[in-house]
């Protein structure tokens, strides 16, 4: 081929490396962690572990958009070192994955299971090989069915028992955990409007889901810190977003701060320092709160904040629906993805609402992304300059934040890999890595490239 005067480099990042993407600097504070993201149920198959709550969802609710089943996903749990090498040879610093309770105790509460927990050790041990700092999230969304779901509170004890089990196996290696992955989107979507696992829409399920995650993350947390070093750290991942409407008017003002309450203030008061749910969560979460929790709760005092930020929730009031209302969409001057809106305005508003009202705690961008119709892969690499043009424009705002004197210390980029979206199948390719989910074929992508420069860089590139 080269004597065709063909140049086919033995590695695609080769060529990604010498990009003309230098430009202004945007230097970031020495140690920021540039990383990324993934989880479990979106990743993994169903191979060697129990049943969970999501394959019950996505063999029976008719509501997966394509079709699919999340029975291969991207098969990571035996695909994961290709995956790490690719990742590790761009720069990136940092892998925030989960592990699946279901394959760690496959069999019900107790004795958790051998076979399932080498898995991790293997992935954690491979990450470390190559130089990537491994974050753990312990529950990303599923559970095993065995255990229920969020309208019992039960739940929140099994899943501190599951907290114990893997700080203690894993915690001289893992330096940083999130206990739980986005409670309030589970709230929501999956006991008030039905649209997630477990597919139940009522108010009382979603306040009984409210304060049984609260509690789960609290008792997860203390559960944690007794078996990890004091220098780990223990935190959880919320999805704060600003809550807006396109009208102003006393029915949407009203949809926008019940929407706010169940969604934010919900998750955050309690648990990042405000001792007390706000007045609309109040009573729906009282038939399940018992003496005491409020101050368990308080006391979790977690060390830092996972936010995952990808857009603004516009919301409108709509009597139709189990809660009363509905999203909207941004106005049209928000760029469209294939899936959320780019809202920067919205990521510099959260960063100092969290920073202004909630102490100021350190933040891990524990998620953000942007998903596109990727073209198909061209001589090893998929281009895809828009994901490298809106991951530029939110690393500026965040580099904002932090002259401001927000304390952000790394951000993790969602996702690693395309994967299985939820509801959504396979139609929302979020990957810095193209995988075709039917041969598992993985190819990075030019953002990878431009990520992984950024990290070696420390810099926010143009
Ligand atoms: C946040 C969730 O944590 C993750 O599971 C999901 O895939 C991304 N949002 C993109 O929607």
């Amino acid at each position: 081929l080269a004597g065709l005067g063909l140049m086919i480099p033995s590695n695609p990042l080769d060529v990604l490396h010498n990009l003309n993407i230098d430009g202004k600097n945007y230097q970031f504070p020495k140690g920021f962690l540039w990383g990324v993201a993934s989880a479990a149920a979106q990743v993994e198959s169903r191979q060697g572990r129990a049943r969970t709550d999501w394959d019950v969802f996505a063999d029976w609710s008719g509501q997966i958009e394509d079709g699919s089943i999340n029975d291969k996903c991207t098969e990571f749990e035996t695909r994961y070192e290709d995956e790490i090498k690719l990742l590790s040879n761009a720069g990136i610093q940092a892998f925030r994955f989960s592990m699946s309770w279901a394959r760690i105790q496959p069999d019900g509460s107790g004795k958790p299971s051998e076979k399932g927990l080498e898995t991790y050790d293997r992935i954690i041990d491979t990450m470390l090989k190559h130089n990537i700092q491994p974050i753990v999230t312990m529950e990303h969304t599923d559970c095993p069915i065995w255990v229920g779901d969020f309208r019992y509170r039960d739940m929140s004890q099994r899943m501190a028992d599951y907290a114990d089990i893997v700080t203690k196996r894993y915690g001289d290696r893992v330096k940083q955990w999130i206990v739980m992955n986005e409670p309030n989107t589970t709230a929501l979507e999956g006991y008030g409007v039905g649209k997630y696992a477990p597919g139940v829409k009522s108010i009382k399920a979603l306040g009984a889901a409210i304060h049984h995650q609260n509690l789960a993350m609290a008792l997860m947390i203390s559960a944690s810190r007794a078996n990890l070093p004091a220098t780990s750290k223990v935190g959880t991942t919320i999805n704060v977003q600003p809550v807006r409407g396109n009208k102003d008017t006393p029915d949407y003002r009203k949809a926008i701060d019940f929407m706010d309450a169940v969604w934010n203030r919900a998750f955050m008061n309690p648990i990042y320092g405000k001792k007390d749910y706000c007045d609309v969560v109040k009573p729906m979460a009282a038939p399940f709160v018992q003496a005491g929790d409020m101050e368990t709760l308080y006391a979790s005092n977690p060390d830092f904040l996972g936010l995952n930020y990808y857009t603004a929730y516009y919301v409108k009031p709509d009597p139709a629906s189990p809660v009363g209302i509905a999203q909207d969409m941004p106005p049209a001057k928000y760029p469209r993805t294939a899936y959320f809106p780019v809202v920067t305005d919205g990521l510099v508003e959260t960063l100092e609402r969290i920073h202004n009202d909630y102490g100021a705690p350190e933040i891990l961008i524990s998620e953000t992304g942007f998903a596109f119709n990727d073209p198909a892969p061209v001589n090893g690499v998929v281009n895809d300059p828009e994901r490298i043009k809106y991951i530029s424009e939110y690393l500026k705002a965040v580099h904002a934040a932090i002259k401001k004197g927000i304390k952000v210390s790394g951000l993790m980029y969602w996702s690693s890999t395309d994967n299985w979206e939820w509801s959504h199948g396979f139609t929302k390719r979020f990957g810095l890595i193209h995988v075709d989910p039917k041969t598992q074929i993985r190819t990075p992508k030019s953002s990878l490239a431009y990520l992984g420069k950024c990290a070696k860089a420390n810099t926010a590139l143009e």
